[in-house]
């Protein structure tokens, strides 16, 4: 029988996506274990979501390492002693540096609250309702050095009603991310039939 691959999930805040991944580890949808959280912000509430699960957890602060290079270098340490095969973002929102990125070149996947190439970077969902666009949606894609710009995997629309709030477009948005993502991991990681730069269609 062919052995699951071991992931760790990245998070900077609330960590709704990262349970989403826990869920479907626990419910059978994603053949994965759970090996480590990485989570650069000592409050947030998705370590409380590690501990609950029982997920080891490596929490650090960046301004306490002299260089991104050198936090990343420790990280290393970390996936490396838990066997971790394959890196999952889940609203972790910090650029990858290139020592992380030439480690686990081609499995590290991102999720980012927009149709990418529209509207990266940070508040992505209220980018979009600024815009006045009648549509977003949810994007997972390969990470690499830039800011939301990797190859893109899997795409999904979300439409923007006329009297759409922020709120609630959130809810929606989240909605869709939490569906699109342990399905999308377990086609990745399990069929490994989606190479680096190849496109799911929109739907
Ligand atoms: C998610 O909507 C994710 O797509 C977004 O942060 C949110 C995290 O929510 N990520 C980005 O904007 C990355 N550029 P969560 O902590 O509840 O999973």
């Amino acid at each position: 029988m062919k052995k699951n691959k071991k992931l760790a999930v990245f998070a900077s805040g609330n960590g709704s996506n990262f349970q989403a991944i826990v869920d479907a580890v626990y419910s059978g949808e994603l053949d994965a274990e759970l090996s480590l959280l990485v989570c650069d912000k000592p409050g947030a509430y998705a370590i409380e979501r590690a501990n609950n699960a029982g997920i080891p957890r490596f929490v650090f602060e960046a301004k306490a390492y002299a260089s991104k290079e050198a936090f990343e270098k420790e990280m290393i340490a970390h996936l490396k002693s838990a066997d971790v095969d394959f890196i999952v973002l889940a609203g972790y929102m910090r650029l990858i540096g290139s020592t992380l990125l030439n480690e686990y070149e081609g499995r590290i996947v991102n999720i980012h609250p927009s149709l990418l190439p529209a509207f990266p970077g940070k508040d992505a969902i209220g980018q979009a309702l600024t815009a006045g666009v009648s549509e977003t949606g949810v994007t997972v894609h390969f990470v690499d050095e830039g800011m939301d710009t990797g190859p893109i995997i899997a795409q999904k629309r979300v439409d923007i009603e006329e009297n759409e709030t922020l709120e609630s477009l959130q809810a929606k948005i989240h909605a869709v991310e939490h569906r699109l993502y342990p399905a999308v991991l377990q086609k990745l990681l399990t069929q490994g039939e989606m190479t680096y730069g190849k496109k799911e269609s929109v739907n």
